[in-house]
Parts: structure tokens; C-alpha cells; sequence
């Protein structure tokens, strides 16, 4: 009985991970910028991804470096691994998984931009990209 409950416990976590969405992860990252949702900006979300900032190397680089210019295509990393696009219409797995979401943040945004990308331009990339680009 008890392990019944402790599975069924599991099964809901792991439903719960999965529930992000786009929307959600708008909603959230409007919140945390203190602006409504459709204050987020797609246009802006747009130049973000494709603006080019000098790298810890001195290499120009920017979100498209890896996901291309069209992040409906699959991208490479810099060891020419392939990368699964990033655009949700053409990879529907995109933006549910909230954790996932963040690190990937966290971590891309510290290698082009050498700091963490603020909730406002998260909110506003997402809302380019789930516009179905
Ligand atoms: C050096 C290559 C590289 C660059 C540059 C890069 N990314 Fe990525 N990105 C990756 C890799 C690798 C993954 C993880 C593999 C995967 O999910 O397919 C990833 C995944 C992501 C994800 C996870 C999305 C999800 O729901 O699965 C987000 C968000 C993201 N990147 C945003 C950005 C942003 C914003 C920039 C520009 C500031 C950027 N990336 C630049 C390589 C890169």
C-alpha cells in the first residue's frame, strides 16, 4: 500500500515537471519582470536571439551561433553536436520542462552574454519563439 502511494506520489511529480508550456513560462518570466504577459515583445525577443556580442574568446557570437538563423532547423554546438531546433513548432518538446528551460538559460546566456540573461529578455525569447517563427 505504501509503495502503491509512493508511486502514485512519483507519478504525479513527474506529470507536474512535464506541465510547463510556453505560456506558463511566459507568464512566469512576465511576472518575475514585473510586467504584464502581453508586455513581452517577440520583436524583441527576435533581435535578442540574433545580436552578436564579443565572447570570453574574443570571437563575435549569439544565440543563432549554435541554433542557427532559423531555430526551426536543427543547430550544432561548437564540437558539431547536433541540437534539435528550438523553435516549438518544429519541436514540440521545447519550453516544458521549466528546469530544463532554466539551465539552458543560465548556461547559454553566461557563454555569449558572460552574464545571466534577465526574466524580461527569457520572456520576451520565448514569446518570439512560441509565436511559431
Ligand atoms: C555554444 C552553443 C550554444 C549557444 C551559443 C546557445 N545555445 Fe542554447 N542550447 C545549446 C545546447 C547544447 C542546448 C541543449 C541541448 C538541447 O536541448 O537540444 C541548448 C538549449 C537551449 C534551451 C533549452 C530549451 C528547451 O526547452 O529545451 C534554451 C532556452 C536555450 N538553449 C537558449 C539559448 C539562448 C537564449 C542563447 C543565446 C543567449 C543560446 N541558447 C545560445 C547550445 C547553445
Amino acid at each position: 500500500m505504501i509503495k502503491r502511494l509512493a508511486w502514485a506520489g512519483l507519478v504525479l511529480l513527474s506529470a507536474h515537471a512535464a506541465a510547463d508550456t510556453p505560456a506558463s513560462l511566459m507568464a512566469r518570466y512576465a511576472q518575475q519582470a514585473g510586467v504584464a504577459t502581453s508586455a513581452l515583445s517577440p520583436a524583441r525577443g527576435e533581435a535578442f536571439y540574433r545580436s552578436e556580442h564579443s565572447g570570453k574568446n574574443g570571437a563575435t557570437q549569439s544565440c543563432a551561433s549554435c541554433h542557427t538563423a532559423n531555430p526551426k532547423q536543427a543547430g550544432q554546438t561548437r564540437v558539431g553536436k547536433r541540437i534539435e531546433p528550438l523553435a516549438p513548432s518544429a519541436n514540440p518538446q521545447r519550453f516544458t520542462d521549466a528546469a530544463k528551460v532554466e539551465k539552458w538559460f543560465r548556461r547559454n546566456c553566461m557563454d555569449v552574454l558572460q552574464r545571466e540573461c534577465s526574466a524580461q529578455e527569457k520572456g520576451d525569447f520565448v514569446a518570439w519563439l512560441s509565436k511559431g517563427v
